[in-house]
């Protein structure tokens, strides 16, 4: 059975199942009917996405087991591997793990028995945000097709990109890509254009963290970043009516994008936090399906208005 750590596996046709299954959620509180534990496993740090699981994990009636490194026996040099087989035998029946390498060993993937959700994978991949970054746009425009989508910045270092490039072409939308030469990918065959061009052509600008963690950028380039290859007031003038502003977060206020466009009409940045957790309960939903974890007469629909049960879901397999 497969774990969920790419969306490149996922077919269109699942995406947009999956969207389906999100917007019921968004709906209808859904609650397992089944006692189950999730450990959330997060070696790098986080906070949307540890705490949009947890919260996932919670609405969905799945208990939440917390760990922290530094009071692990990791730190007396117990490996990733050994760590992970110890909460699957005393009773986690599912992960989710952030980890700063870019492949995680073949023996967590071949031998760990309960599906692992990828919370982010080093520079590669973070298909959770991926997938509800493509939500927020789907709920905005209602398809993908002749949507430019501009990804901009740190695009070398950036699990987001790579994640998020690969899936939207896959729906149907026009990627480009906006970065200083510091941090394109050649790797990458999406064409690059400047920021000016980016400001004017884009449905969705997608704005991404310089990523200071991963690299030492040169001081000349974050003194003029946000000139040169910001989001500023001026460019943002210069956008179509229509279009709206995307960004993973944390956001490095002044630096990718002008303070005050942080939360202006057309951003999506706090909407990709609340879609991300309606989001994560679908994949978690699917996948525990899949792997036999739950059935579906275990999943059930609440109206969020009166809190009266409704029935049983019907998610796609
Ligand atoms: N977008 C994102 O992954 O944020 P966190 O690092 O806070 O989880």
């Amino acid at each position: 059975m497969k774990h969920f750590l790419s969306a490149k596996d996922m077919t269109r046709a699942e995406v947009l199942e999956l969207f389906e299954l999100t917007r019921q959620i968004k709906e209808d509180e859904v609650i397992l009917e089944k006692r189950l534990f999730a450990a959330n496993l997060f070696f790098e740090p986080s906070t949307r996405t540890k705490m949009s699981f947890m919260m996932a994990e919670k609405k969905l009636g799945i208990e939440t087991l917390d760990f922290a490194t530094e009071s692990s026996s990791m730190k007396k040099g117990e490996s990733l591997y050994d760590t992970v087989k110890t909460f699957e035998a005393i009773g986690a029946d599912m992960f989710v793990i952030r980890h700063e390498a870019d492949d995680w060993p073949e023996e967590l993937i071949d031998q760990v028995n309960v599906p692992i959700f990828n919370a982010g994978a080093g520079k590669k991949e973070h298909p959770t945000q991926s997938l509800l970054d493509a939500y927020t746009i789907y709920e905005e425009y209602g398809s993908f097709e002749n949507l430019n989508i501009v990804i901009c910045g740190d695009i070398l270092f950036s699990r987001v990109a790579r994640s998020n490039a690969e899936l939207l072409k896959k729906l149907g939308a026009k990627i480009f890509l906006m970065a200083p030469d510091d941090f394109k990918d050649d790797a990458l065959d999406y064409p690059y254009i400047s920021m000016d061009e980016a400001t004017k052509i884009a449905d969705v600008l997608m704005l991404l963290r310089i990523q200071l963690e991963r690299h030492h950028a040169s001081e000349s380039l974050l003194n003029h970043y946000h000139s040169l290859y910001g989001l500023t007031k001026t460019r943002e003038r210069n956008m179509k009516k229509e279009a709206i502003i995307l960004h993973p977060a944390p956001v490095n206020r002044g630096v990718e994008i002008d303070t005050s466009l942080v939360e202006c009409n057309r951003s999506r940045i706090f909407k990709q936090m609340t879609n991300g957790v309606y989001v994560r309960e679908a994949i978690i939903l699917t996948t525990l399906l899949k792997w036999g974890i739950i059935h579906e007469n275990q999943i059930k629909k609440y109206n969020n208005f009166n809190g009266s049960r409704a029935q049983t879901i019907r998610c796609a397999n």
